[in-house]
């Protein structure tokens, strides 16, 4: 319904109103030394070169769920690429584990535990990052749960309000959060979905369901939000040999399925999910927004 793809009347003419507003802001913010909102909008990589355009130093990215697996993958990479970088998961002392070897290969890092499912905690992760680090940029909703492995009739509601909040609601909330912070220079958010938000399997569908709400949500931000510079876009891995998945790739028959069927004929690593990020979050992809990317080794298209 295009109608619905457009905003409505009332909100345009809030909206003028606002330029009205943001003109006079805009001026008071120049006298500040401050850039105008409008300049997120202009593409900040005139002159530089195209290698350079990666380069996220002076750049701050949150990742949720890097103590490990592909969310550690994504962390080193944005720390390498000149970002510094805040670790988090659920527990401190892996954060700071975490931070620490960054650290000593000259990375700068630092670790801030987080459950992404509680209010408090997601509220002091942004609270804790501006006092480190005094800006956001990049936010990678990587943190996610399955605690269901089964036919769909057979989850109990607890279940589905569990993952619902951790997968879907937490990166809605966390990410309203850093908008406000974004909004002052542009920013970039990433919301690692799966393959399992677009083709479904078999026994994911509790998860599955929170991957595809993923992907709308990153659409809808994009949407929003384009207007203030800040992009959002979508990664979706296939089989990727983590904690998390090792039910499955360490099942042979059903790694011989998949690796049957797959037109790389093989199971990915963590670090293989982090270039596709790196150009989602840097200057490389400022014209990317509303996009859901594939990692999957051509999974979906297999078959
Ligand atoms: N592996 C795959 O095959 C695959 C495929 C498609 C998509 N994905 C997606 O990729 C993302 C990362 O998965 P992964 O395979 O890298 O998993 P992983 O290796 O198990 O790592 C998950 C990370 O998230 C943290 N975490 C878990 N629950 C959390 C919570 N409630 N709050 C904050 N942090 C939490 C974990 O640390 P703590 O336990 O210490 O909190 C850990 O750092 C997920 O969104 C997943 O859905 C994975």
């Amino acid at each position: 319904m295009y109608f619905l793809s457009q905003e409505p009347r009332a909100i345009n003419e809030q909206r003028t109103t606002n330029n009205h507003q943001r003109t006079t802001n805009n001026h008071q913010r120049t006298t500040n030394n401050e850039l105008p909102l409008t300049d997120n909008l202009q593409p900040t990589t005139k002159k530089m070169s195209i290698k350079s355009k990666f380069d996220l130093t002076g750049k701050v990215a949150i990742v949720t769920g890097s103590s490990k697996g592909i969310g550690l993958s994504i962390a080193r990479g944005l720390a390498e690429n000149g970002a510094k970088v805040v670790i988090s998961s659920r527990k401190q002392d892996a954060v700071d584990e975490v931070a620490k070897e960054f650290k000593e290969a000259s990375l700068e890092a630092i670790g801030i535990a987080c459950h992404i499912g509680d209010a408090e905690q997601r509220e002091q992760l942004v609270t804790k990052t501006m006092e480190a680090y005094g800006r956001i940029d990049v936010l990678v909703n990587n943190a996610a749960i399955n605690p269901f492995y089964g036919p769909l009739e057979s989850a109990g509601e607890e279940v589905f309000d569990k993952i619902m909040n951790v997968n879907v609601k937490a990166p809605w909330l966390l990410s309203n959060l850093a908008l406000p912070h974004m909004k002052a220079n542009g920013g970039s958010v990433i919301n690692i979905s799966s393959v399992e938000g677009i083709h479904p399997g078999f026994r994911l569908g509790l998860y599955s369901m929170t991957k595809s709400a993923l992907i709308m949500l990153s659409k809808n931000q994009a949407k929003e939000w384009g207007r203030y510079g800040i992009r959002s876009n979508v990664v979706c891995p296939g089989l990727i040999k983590t904690k998390f998945s090792e039910s499955l790739w360490s099942d042979e028959k059903l790694v011989a399925q998949y690796t049957g069927v797959v037109p790389l004929k093989r199971v990915a690593e963590p670090d293989e999910m982090a270039g596709i990020v790196m150009l989602l979050a840097s200057d490389a992809g400022s014209y990317m927004t509303g996009g859901v990317y594939t990692a999957d080794g051509g999974y979906l298209i297999s078959g």
